[in-house]
């Protein structure tokens, strides 16, 4: 199971400090055990619920927001330096783990349409998947940037790394809403 998940999410191989890196896989591991998905679920239950047909994946969104996420934490290096640092280890756990609440959010009804599950219409995404990161024991501010990643996040101040990540996931839903 842990080594299907960093093959699902190749990034996590980039994450340097070791037990972050293992945290974020356990998040992984613990929100699906939670859940009524299984790992190869991933790449077939859409990334959101509020475009009418998608066939892009939570695996596949959740992939393209960490690589754009790290392009710009790339480029915040490049440009601003130790004027605005990035923690790159938390903008890619933070990134894998953004909608990791969505598979709690989600459920098959009776006819294998995934819906908005009960836990999911008590608890967003952020929230649950926040608090399945805190139980696992994730820094803080990995906590806050799945807390704050979406609108939950404008009614708090958001660090670099959370704003980044906040976007990254922007970016690859807007422009899919026409
Ligand atoms: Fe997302």
């Amino acid at each position: 199971m842990r080594n299907k998940i960093v093959e699902l999410f190749p990034r996590i191989k980039d994450i340097k400090d070791d037990d972050l890196r293992e945290k974020t896989i356990t998040c992984w591991e613990r929100s699906l055990a939670l859940s009524p998905f299984d790992i190869d679920d991933l790449d077939k239950i859409p990334f959101t619920l509020l475009l009418e047909e998608t066939d892009i994946s939570l695996l596949k969104h959740t992939n393209a927001v960490t690589n754009t996420a790290i392009k710009i934490a790339e480029s915040f290096i490049e440009n601003y330096g130790e004027k605005k640092p990035v923690n790159m280890d938390w903008v890619i756990s933070g990134a894998i783990l953004h909608d990791v609440g969505k598979v709690l959010e989600f459920e098959r009804d009776e006819n294998g349409k995934v819906v908005k599950s009960y836990h999911g219409k008590r608890l967003r995404h952020p929230v649950s998947g926040g608090i399945v990161a805190s139980e696992v024991g994730l820094p803080l501010e990995v906590v806050h940037i799945i807390v704050a990643h979406s609108k939950e996040g404008n009614f708090t101040k958001r660090i670099t790394e959370s704003w980044i990540i906040h976007h990254a996931d922007f970016v690859n839903f807007e422009p899919f809403r026409d």
